[in-house]
């Protein structure tokens, strides 16, 4: 391992803004952090989290979560949350499978997940983080009219996330496979982050969807 990525791991920790999910009572740790227990954004395999630092800017009476598996990258999270003097934005080092463990007392009013992995074959769609199976993890931790948005410049997912969509009765709110066609868009949309700006200087075109859970129960 590089010495640079040897050394942000060993410091990431010891951050305060920085939580690991297998610290004893995280969830705690962090409500304590972010100073209350309001409702939160979760930002969903953030990297650098430019979602996260960029939505606790424009909004600091909100409580933001930056949530990736790979620590080193929380590591650049965390030093640019920390410069910005931004002390509602919090960073957790998890695995998205583990969040239903990890958030019972958090509330959840919406997700963005800007740019996941695609995983385009199919034998490794289970790990796209709009796959049903996350779906059920995002079900348990949401506030019941919470929205969630994805960014991606991939063809694949897009087609696969409306497809999931509509297989599971959920509520399409807004899909668009040319984002910066459009004229109206919002400041929270306008965010970019460091793949989506590496997506752009190549040329790509940047998707967006935004979807909510069918919450009407038939009698
Ligand atoms: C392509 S990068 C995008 C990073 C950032 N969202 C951006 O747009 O610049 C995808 C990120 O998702 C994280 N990731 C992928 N699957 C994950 C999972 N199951 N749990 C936690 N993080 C995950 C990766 O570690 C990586 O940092």
């Amino acid at each position: 391992m590089p010495r640079r990525k040897h050394i942000k791991l060993a410091e990431v920790r010891t951050f305060e803004n920085v939580f690991d999910y297998k610290d004893e009572n995280v969830e705690e740790k962090i409500v304590n952090y972010l100073g209350s227990n309001k409702p939160v954004t979760l930002e969903l395999g953030c990297g650098q989290a430019d979602y996260s630092i960029n939505l606790a800017k424009l909004y600091p009476e909100k409580n933001f979560i930056g949530v990736d598996r790979k620590a080193a990258r929380l590591w650049n999270a965390s030093k640019n949350a920390t410069k910005e003097g931004l002390k509602n934005v919090a960073f957790l080092i998890a695995y998205i499978e583990k969040l239903n463990d990890i958030f019972k007392r958090i509330k959840v009013e919406e997700i963005w997940i800007p740019f996941p992995d695609p995983y385009p074959r199919r034998s490794s769609m289970k790990k796209r983080l709009v796959h049903p199976r996350f779906l059920e993890i995002y079900k348990n931790i949401i506030l019941p009219n919470a929205k969630i948005f994805l960014k991606t410049d991939d063809d694949i997912l897009f087609n696969y996330t409306l497809k999931v969509i509509e297989e599971e009765n959920l509520i399409l709110h807004k899909s668009t496979n040319d984002l910066y066609q459009s004229n109206s868009l919002t400041e929270e949309e306008k965010i970019q982050t460091k793949y989506e700006k590496q997506h752009l200087a190549e040329g790509k075109k940047i998707k967006l969807i935004c979807f909510s859970f069918n919450n009407i129960t038939l009698i």
